[in-house]
């Protein structure tokens, strides 16, 4: 069975004896209820690493009063299994006092800048802060030579690369692609609260993004684009946050712009909000 703690020191103790041996140590951040998006960035840090610790907390601090901490699904005996089956080495479970010991409240914050004010983060306020925080943390904690991140939480990702450069963490990162349900929904730990009526009207996010991209494609001015997108969610029952076309940088593309850009959407069905984004290239 997969080794397990939650005691710094232990955590510490265990990587430091890797790092003497010249192991290369591949980290893979999760909040659990561990899914098949999660075992394909546990694999692939088995390629790019010796060893592979993967962490489950679910941070408090990373949730607005609204939003879903309490309910948020917490299955730490599958967990270990699929962990175990994907390669993991080593489970980093931390409990809230041994990541926040001061108490949250104490804490010192990381912030990172410009990215987080936008999307997910205008939305979600105060969201990327805990998420910077506790990655600031975690990277403390494991001193991984190589993390792995999911593109599926495209601004996410674009917050660790802001983090690790600005921070100087010492650590590769890498992305993973997408997996996906056999209908195209983004694979989610929040999937399981749709009920039987919402989860095929979910796939509808990703058509649309196909849908959007094939309009560029055919010229369609990016504006009226994504507001024929927002039109069709909601016509499909969904509450959109935003439905957009983006630069890498998450920039707003001038009209006509060309070159790598991506459709990224965020929307409830009923009480879950789902998000998903699709990188193209434009000619
Ligand atoms: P969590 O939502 O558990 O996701 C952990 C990692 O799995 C993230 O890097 C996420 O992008 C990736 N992931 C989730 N679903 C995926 C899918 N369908 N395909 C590919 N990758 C997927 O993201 C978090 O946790 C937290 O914010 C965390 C970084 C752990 C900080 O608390």
């Amino acid at each position: 069975m997969i080794a397990t703690t939650g005691e710094l020191a232990a955590l510490r103790a265990r990587v430091a004896a890797w790092k003497r041996e010249g192991l290369r140590v591949g980290f893979v951040p999760t909040m659990g209820n561990l899914h098949a998006g999660h075992h394909s960035l546990l694999r692939l840090a088995r390629g790019h690493a010796d060893r592979v610790v993967a962490s489950v907390f679910v941070n408090p601090t990373q949730f607005g009063p609204d939003e879903d901490f309490a309910r948020y699904p917490r299955t730490p005996e599958a967990d270990a299994a699929g962990l175990d089956a994907a390669g993991c080495d080593l489970l980093w479970l931390p409990s809230v006092e041994t990541m926040y010991p001061f108490g949250v409240e104490a804490t010192v914050q990381v912030r990172v800048p410009g990215v987080t004010e936008v999307l997910e983060g205008a939305h979600r306020p105060g969201h990327f802060d805990g998420v910077a925080t506790v990655v600031a943390r975690l990277f403390n904690q494991v001193q991984p030579d190589v993390a792995v991140f999911g593109r599926k939480d495209y601004q996410q990702l674009a917050v660790i690369r802001y983090l690790v450069r600005d921070l100087a963490f010492p650590l590769e990162l890498l992305a993973a692609p997408i997996l996906r349900e056999a209908d195209g929904l983004a694979m989610s730990s929040r999937n399981q609260y749709l009920s039987a009526e919402e989860r095929p009207v979910a796939a509808e996010l990703q058509r649309t993004l196909q849908t959007m991209r094939a309009a560029l494609v055919a010229g369609t001015p990016r504006l009226q684009v994504e507001a024929e997108a927002r039109a069709h969610l909601q016509r499909r029952g969904f509450d959109v946050d935003y439905v957009v076309v983006r630069r890498p940088d998450l920039g707003e593309p001038a009209d006509g712009e060309g070159g790598a850009q991506l459709a990224l959407v965020a929307a409830r069905l009923g009480r879950t909000r789902l998000i998903d984004n699709l990188e193209f290239t434009l000619d």
